[in-house]
């Protein structure tokens, strides 16, 4: 079996900055309250017009792609991690690989919200062990800001995403690389982060079913105003849940890593968790008695970007000269589904 490593890594955050203050204008919240739970100052917000999903990701994956030495048409299999993609449906992956004019390659996208980038560097991650790709690119981007209740209804979800994309390159390794992936699922909790529509379900899992629907024409049980009017279109989190479970299973998940490669908590160089919260990662650094230097969180600047936040906070720790050759990284992420899941690797940038 081959190991795989990152080869290169890039990150794109728009250049719009939404502090705290600034949602007061629309939102009854104080950034005394989005600090004090969450850890945020301030966002990043995408141009309205300019920018989606595929394109921030296309900004992280041509830094990625130009610091592993290679070219756009060098790539032979893109996976894509994203909740917010630029349509329903096709995936961003194929919107990405036309405009970056790659060849007809495989583009996948992977729907593990916050956990998206461990799912899919896991994916990857197989792809070249079993030596079926050389050159692949992960991306993992967010417009959140296009789908998020700016009324005070929605300020508990509202306030913590940001807009942002992260993308590495995955080449095959002589060295030890990527030691080991771990992914988790537990469904039973699938409606507790979720956003309900446009979807299918027709009324079949929700707690707060649109009556109208019942009796609907079929077009309209997708997509319709009673369903904007509950504000099914936007994201639901039942924040106190999550906190439960995420603090739970994001060091399970780590330990499940260590134990799996024989290394223990000390072994561990650098901590880059999925920034959902800064006091869900500060519950998981106490949790396993990490320092500070060993765990890197930039939520403060960017907000929650879902799928991004691991590999801009990867990219970020790296540029930064905390992450150096030869460290053990841990990456844990938790979210929506639920979903968690943890990788370990050997740094080799
Ligand atoms: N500003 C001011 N007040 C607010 C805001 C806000 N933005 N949001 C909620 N409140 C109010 C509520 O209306 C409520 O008021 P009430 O007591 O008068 O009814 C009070 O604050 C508490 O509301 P909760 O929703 O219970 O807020 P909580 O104290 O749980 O804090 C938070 C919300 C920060 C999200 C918390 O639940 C949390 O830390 N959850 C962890 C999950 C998380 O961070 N998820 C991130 C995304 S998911 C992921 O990435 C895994």
């Amino acid at each position: 079996m081959q190991q795989s490593k990152i080869a290169g890594i890039g990150m794109y955050v728009p250049t719009n900055v939404v502090t705290n203050k600034d949602l007061t204008e629309y939102i009854e919240t104080s950034d005394e309250w989005i600090q004090e739970r969450t850890g945020i100052k301030e966002r990043r917000y995408a141009h309205r017009t300019q920018e989606t999903t595929t394109t921030m990701g296309i900004k992280a994956a041509e830094i990625a792609i130009q610091r592993a030495g290679i070219t756009a048409q060098d790539v032979d299999f893109i996976v894509f991690a994203t909740l917010c993609p630029d349509y329903y449906f096709p995936g961003c992956g194929v919107i990405l690989q036309r405009e970056m004019k790659m060849k007809e390659i495989g583009a996948l996208d992977i729907r593990n919200q916050c956990s998206g980038f461990v799912y899919a560097l896991s994916v990857a991650d197989q792809f070249i062990k079993t030596g079926m790709y050389k050159n692949i690119l992960v991306v993992a981007s967010e417009k959140h800001s296009f789908g998020l209740d700016f009324s005070t209804r929605g300020r508990n979800v509202s306030v913590i995403f940001g807009d942002g994309a992260g993308a590495v390159v995955l080449q095959p390794t002589q060295n030890k690389g990527i030691l080991s992936t771990h992914l988790h699922s537990d469904g039973n909790s699938a409606e507790i982060l979720a956003m309900y529509n446009p979807g299918t379900h027709a009324n079949h899992w929700v707690k707060d079913p649109v009556a109208e629907f019942d009796n609907a024409p079929r077009g309209e049980m997708f997509m319709s105003t009673a369903m904007v009017d509950k504000a099914q279109n936007f994201p639901y989190m039942d924040g106190p849940a999550v906190f439960k479970k995420a603090i739970i299973k994001m060091p399970e998940a780590i330990m499940e890593a260590l134990d799996k490669n024989g290394l223990a908590i000390s072994d561990i160089d650098m901590l880059i968790p999925h920034q959902a919260n800064l006091r869900i990662a500060q519950f998981v650094q106490q949790k396993l008695q990490l320092t500070d230097d060993k765990v890197f969180n930039n939520i403060d600047k960017y907000g929650n970007t879902t799928a991004a936040s691991i590999p801009i906070a990867l990219c970020e720790a790296w540029e930064a000269g905390k992450i150096k050759k030869g460290n053990l990284v841990c990456l844990a992420a938790f979210g929506s589904g639920f979903t968690w899941g943890s990788a370990l690797l050997e740094w080799e940038l």
